[in-house]
């Protein structure tokens, strides 16, 4: 491969050659839309720290989800946020079977059966802490914890979501959901472990967005070191041996190493979590006009793709599906 025989500019001359020799692909089978919903009615809040993102209450649910199903967009992924006065200790709430998680499934069920819905599993939302698993002695207790959440898992399974996403980091926790899903009759209930997510600042806006912001310490003892890989292929190989259906790798742009080792070396899909941080960065960065807003989205979520993923959890999944739309 030599000058000037080879010109690799040649199969840049046109969008035509460029399309034709174009290795990946964006469509909305790759998206997962997280969604954020709220107690009370008519409620539409726009989250401070992310701006053009939404809080919903479940009687204005629908527009967003019709907006969602037209776009093409599979599925979507549930996240509550909780009343300050319900939230405890113990993990009440997240068990009710008449919860906001729990209503909200079957509210998005009932109305869009063909939206694969797949809904968070986590106590922090709930949590008087702030943080994803029961505290003692200022210590975030792994086992009670990993059974709490096989318990949660159960009741979203009973609601009748798709698929569990545990984002709490025990050890163990995929292992007893599993096993509680399966003992229960819900053998077809999927899990999306979030099996390598790192402690990261850029989760900030979504803890605004939920209120969800530790009250004490941080969560480094139960998410991973940024400063790490290695341990990133044992959390994942461990998860798929308790049984996760998909792994996922959060955040996204910062850990793109981490994503690429991962889908490289393991067979399972791997899913990545472009998150909150990375959404207000590039809409900040916008606003300003020191960036293209729309170009640089579509250049962010390609790289997911380049790097190995099958699925992409972004809060621009609306946004880049339109932008593909635009572009045929
Ligand atoms: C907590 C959870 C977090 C996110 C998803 N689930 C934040 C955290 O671990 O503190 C972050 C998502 C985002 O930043 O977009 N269970």
């Amino acid at each position: 491969m030599r000058y000037p025989g080879t010109r690799l500019r040649r199969n840049r001359k046109s969008e035509a050659i460029r399309s034709m020799v174009r290795e990946n692909q964006l469509s909305p089978d790759d998206f997962m839309v997280p969604l954020f919903i709220t107690e009370g009615e008519n409620v539409k809040d726009e989250i401070p720290s992310m701006p053009g993102y939404f809080r919903h209450s479940l009687d204005r649910l629908n527009y967003e989800l019709d907006e969602i199903a037209e776009l093409g967009i599979r599925s979507v992924l549930l996240f509550v946020k909780v009343p300050e006065d319900k939230k405890d200790n113990n993990g009440t709430e997240p068990l009710r079977d008449d919860g906001l998680m729990q209503r909200a499934i079957k509210h998005t069920k009932e109305n869009y059966p063909d939206l694969f819905v797949i809904s968070d599993v986590a106590l922090d939302p709930y949590s008087s802490y702030g943080h994803d698993g029961i505290v003692k002695n200022n210590e975030i207790v792994n086992d009670i914890s990993a059974e709490l959440l096989a318990k949660i898992a159960l009741s979203h399974a009973c609601a009748g979501v798709d698929m569990v996403a545990p984002s709490d980091m025990m050890d163990g926790r995929i292992d007893l959901i599993r096993k509680k899903l399966d003992q229960n009759g819900y053998e077809n209930t999927g899990i999306m472990a979030y099996s390598v997510k790192y402690a990261s600042a850029f989760y900030g806006p979504f803890r605004d967005a939920l209120d969800s912001a530790p009250g004490f310490g941080d969560k480094k003892t139960y998410q991973m070191d940024p400063a790490n890989s290695k341990e990133a292929l044992v959390e994942a190989r461990m998860d798929i041996q308790e049984g996760a259906d998909i792994i996922m790798i959060k955040p996204g742009q910062p850990y793109l190493d981490i994503l690429k080792a991962v889908s490289d070396e393991l067979e399972i899909p791997v899913s990545v979590y472009h998150v909150s941080g990375e959404y207000s960065m590039i809409k900040a960065a916008a606003e300003k006009g020191w960036l293209n807003e729309n170009e640089v989205i579509m250049e962010s979520l390609i790289s997911f793709k380049r790097a190995g993923a099958s699925l992409i959890v972004t809060y621009f999944a609306k946004q880049a599906v339109k932008l593909l739309n635009g572009s045929k």
